[in-house]
């Protein structure tokens, strides 16, 4: 059983708000036409491309971000500091409340890496294309390939730690799904599900982030962070904490990592150790994220 506690995933939500600024900058402004009256974020997190959103569109416009958890709902608020109506609904609970959370045709609609947190994936890509303006653009940013920011060899525990947590959350993943009450298997891909969802011109644009070695202090940091967070979530003697940088917590004790390399990563992820990941020169983070895009008949 693998369950996730959003409140607890609030404050780290809200720190990928901020560092992915730029990101989602770029993303808002490739995505957004002259046009466009509304746009909506769903499953908008820490609201970050909820804010880059309200600074793409055309002045007097609307941008709507929803999420289903008040406290992640809350950081949005914060994070966008009025440029956006924040807005309390599950994709859980199909086109309905999410059509009165939004209140007029959506122009373009931004789901990212929430879609997939939906019981029932297709219903949700269904109620999320019912809620588009004829023209109107569904964009699904999921998937993409696993991020790489460790040498193969660190010279500690056995090489390909990195691909051996890849794997490991790839099966926590499987469990998580497997754990959502009313889970229904999607066995196609994203581009399947928005044609099946009624949407045309349907296509993956990849796109690949790079920051190379050596990484500021603060992507270091914040690298280094978001590793702890990945480890813990898959070690079952990992005490479940609040706020940022923790977070799931374990209903049943599952080993998704070996002890070895559980061993290898406390060393790596201590600051008092010779090995801690802080004091390399070889960190980087190379990474490619798609985004699925479809559109309404006119
Ligand atoms: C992995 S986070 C992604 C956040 C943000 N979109 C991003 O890319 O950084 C998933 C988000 O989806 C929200 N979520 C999960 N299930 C949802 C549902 N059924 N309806 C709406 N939001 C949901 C969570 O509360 C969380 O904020």
């Amino acid at each position: 059983m693998v369950e996730i506690e959003w409140r607890e995933e609030a404050g780290r939500l809200r720190a990928s708000a901020a560092s992915e600024a730029e990101w989602n900058a770029t993303v808002a402004a490739s995505l957004v036409r002259d046009s466009d009256k509304v746009a909506v974020d769903v499953g908008c997190g820490g609201g970050g491309m909820a804010k880059a959103l309200a600074e793409a569109m055309p002045a007097g416009t609307t941008v709507v971000a929803i999420d289903a958890d008040p406290d992640v709902l809350e950081q949005a608020r914060e994070h966008t500091a009025g440029a956006v109506r924040c807005e309390l609904a599950s994709m859980d609970d199909g086109a309905e409340p999410l059509r009165k959370a939004i209140d007029a045709p959506a122009d373009l609609i931004w789901a990212s890496a929430s879609v997939h947190h939906a019981a029932d994936q297709q219903s949700a890509v269904d109620a999320l294309a019912s809620l588009l303006a004829p023209g109107g653009r569904l964009a699904l940013a999921e998937g993409g390939l696993p991020t790489r920011s460790l040498p193969w060899d660190l010279g500690v525990g056995e090489p390909g730690l990195e691909l051996r947590l890849d794997l490991a959350q790839d099966r926590w993943f499987a469990a998580m799904r497997d754990s959502l009450p009313g889970t229904v298997p999607m066995p196609y891909g994203w581009t399947d599900a928005l044609t099946r969802a009624g949407l045309t011109d349907v296509t993956t644009r990849s796109i690949l982030s790079e920051s190379s070695a050596p990484l500021s202090a603060e992507q270091r940091d914040r690298l280094i962070a978001g590793f702890q967070h990945r480890v813990d979530r898959l070690n079952p003697d990992a005490v479940p904490t609040h706020g940022h940088g923790h977070g799931h917590g374990h209903v049943e004790v599952q080993e998704w990592l070996s002890r070895e390399d559980l061993a290898v990563w406390a060393r790596l992820l201590d600051p008092e150790s010779e090995q801690y990941l802080g004091r390399r020169t070889d960190l980087a983070v190379l990474s490619v994220r798609s985004i699925h895009v479809g559109q309404a008949l006119r």
